[in-house]
């Protein structure tokens, strides 16, 4: 049986919810959160379990190979889950080599360090890998992106969370290494970073800002409700066949146009604003370069071979996530502001 886990990324978005996930149903395993806290990393995310006994952060940066070797000779982890990364698209526009750094040398260093310390026995072992379904590249109007579907990444993001891919399977296909990858849609949902789709409108509607819509808004994204992306890489963390890729996506497209529009339309319920006062906020800006047009997700093998299936319909999850970010505007103060860097010093400088 796993016992103790690496869990790395933690304290961002979609790694916050998993590490609640596992410490909370997980009392036997050891939970070792690693994360550089960069200005997408908030320990402010993790305040409800940062005193379970089975719960541990480091702070580290996964480039740092020599710091790895360490880690995992002390650790002995049993298990590594791997969100840390560079994940904002328009952020790789302007800062591409950031993203191979993080993204492609990061996972390298990782998978040396596992493999090195395994010392090439594997047994009751995993390396799995958290990946995106933007590796796939873009579609048009028509199909679905599945496992078989080849890697065609067309952002410096993408690119560089394929290249990640591509080391993970030589490392099971050289070494042996045991290792799972999934892929999975666009999340939505608390504790979000406030420069992303939703967050980011939610955040300007409260503050009555502009709600810049890029291009015509007639991209397509597949939504997923980050509990039910953090309730996935559970079973397949736990039942998942190793040397395989999964797909995991809501199958939720939207228009990022019409998402907007409904965000608006709860919005103003919400506040009590009259109808339609968020939608008059919205302002069409320059496209993103690049911009890939849809992305929509086949995760039907995942559905059958391991029976997971996402819990949460689109209105209502959307609902929740208002809810969240109007009942922590202190959260969103706190990352807008940069106060929730504070936090760290103030909780960990004598740890
Ligand atoms: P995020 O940007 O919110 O969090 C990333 C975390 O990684 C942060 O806590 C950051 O401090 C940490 N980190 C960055 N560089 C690091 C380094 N060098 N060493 C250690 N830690 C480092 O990202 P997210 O949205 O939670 O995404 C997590 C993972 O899931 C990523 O691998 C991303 O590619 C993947 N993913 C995200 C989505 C999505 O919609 N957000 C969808 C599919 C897959
Ligand atoms: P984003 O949340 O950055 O996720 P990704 O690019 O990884 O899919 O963007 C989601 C969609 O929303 C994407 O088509 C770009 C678009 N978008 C806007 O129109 N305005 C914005 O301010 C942002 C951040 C994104």
């Amino acid at each position: 049986m796993i016992k103790k886990i690496l869990i790395t990324g933690g304290a961002g978005f979609i790694g916050s919810h998993v590490i609640r996930r596992f410490v909370k149903r997980y009392p036997d395993y050891s939970i070792v959160n690693l994360d550089k806290l960069t200005y997408a990393g908030n320990l402010e995310n993790l305040r409800e379990i940062e005193d379970y006994p089975n719960y541990s952060f480091i702070k580290g940066d996964i480039v740092d190979l020599g710091f790895l070797s360490e880690l995992f000779t002390t650790e002995k982890f049993d298990g590594v889950i791997h969100l840390a990364a560079e994940s904002h698209v328009d952020r790789s526009l302007e800062n591409p080599a950031e993203f191979a750094i993080t993204n492609i040398v990061g996972t390298l260093n990782l998978l040396q360090a596992a493999r090195i310390n395994w010392k090439d026995n594997f047994s009751n072992k995993l390396f799995y890998h958290i990946s995106t379904d933007e590796v796939y590249g873009s579609l048009e109007h028509g199909g679905h992106f599945t496992e078989e579907t080849p890697v065609d990444p067309r952002s410096p993001y993408s690119a560089s969370k394929a290249g990640s891919d591509h080391f993970v399977k030589a490392f099971h296909n050289s070494y042996g290494l045991p290792v799972i990858i999934s892929r999975c849609s666009n999340n939505y949902g608390p504790n979000h970073f406030p420069e992303k789709l939703i967050p980011l409108m939610i955040h300007n509607v409260i503050h009555n800002k502009p709600l810049p819509v890029y291009g015509k808004g007639e991209n397509v994204r597949d939504w997923l409700y980050v509990e039910d992306h953090a309730s996935a890489i559970d079973v397949i963390f736990h039942k998942g066949k190793s040397g395989e890729v999964y797909n995991i996506g809501g199958n939720n497209e939207w228009r990022n146009i019409d998402l907007v529009k409904l965000l608006c339309q709860i919005m103003d319920s919400k506040l009590k604003r009259e109808k339609g006062t968020s939608e008059k906020l919205i302002t069409y800006v320059k496209d993103r370069l690049g911009h890939d047009l849809r992305y929509a997700i086949d995760s039907s093998r995942l559905q059958r071979e391991l029976g997971w299936s996402p819990s949460i319909d689109f209105p209502k999850g959307l609902e929740k996530t208002v809810d969240w970010y109007l009942n922590n505007r202190e959260w969103l103060d706190h990352v807008t502001s940069g106060a929730y860097r504070e936090y760290y010093q103030s909780m960990y400088h004598n740890r």
